[in-house]
């Protein structure tokens, strides 16, 4: 993979996130995890306009452990959906799930990524808080989403690399 200016690229965050989904990894070779997501934003914030990327893992997910205890996580694009499929109904709590979702890691500037992945955006942690009951405007997606607890941590983080194939 080489390193492209994010500028360079052709993102539709509607296609990328929703639509095409998004592998969510932390970790470095001593210990690692992936998951599949398809809610966030892309997007700029910050000074000085810095490009960010927020996704949302709920507190069950293995890979929040790993998002917590590491500085950077990446969002890898790879378009077999099976794998994608896979990552996102397994958890890695209970077996090697990039093995068995016929994915390898990428390491990649002390974190990991998916190889072969298509588009890799590293990300660094700037911000991370557990979205609250209180904050719901429309009080209905708390029950419709959040019917049974498992609120959603939200992590910016600034996209320090853009990998690409
Ligand atoms: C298409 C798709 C999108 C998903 N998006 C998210 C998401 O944005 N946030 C989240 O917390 N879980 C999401 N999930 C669920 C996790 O990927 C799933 O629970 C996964 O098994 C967690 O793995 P882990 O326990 O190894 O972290 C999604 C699942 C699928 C299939």
């Amino acid at each position: 993979m080489k390193e492209i200016k994010l500028e360079e690229t052709m993102i539709n965050p509607f296609a990328l996130i929703g639509k095409d989904w998004l592998v969510l990894t932390a970790g470095d070779e001593k210990g690692y995890n992936g998951m599949t997501v398809s809610w966030g934003h892309l997007g700029c914030l910050w000074s000085p306009n810095r490009p960010t990327a927020v996704a949302y893992v709920r507190e069950s997910r293995y890979t929040k452990k790993f998002i917590d205890e590491n500085d950077l996580f990446t969002l890898s694009l790879i378009s077999d959906k099976k794998a994608l499929g896979y990552l996102g109904s397994h958890s890695g709590r209970d077996e090697d799930k990039f093995a068995n979702a016929g994915v390898k890691p990428l390491f990649v500037d002390g974190t990991t990524a998916v190889e072969g992945a298509k588009l890799v955006l590293v990300c660094r942690k700037l911000y991370a808080a557990p979205l609250s009951e209180e904050g719901f405007v429309d009080k209905s997606i708390l029950e419709k989403d959040y019917g049974s607890g498992n609120m959603h941590t939200m992590y910016v983080g600034e996209i320090i690399k853009v990998l690409a194939e």
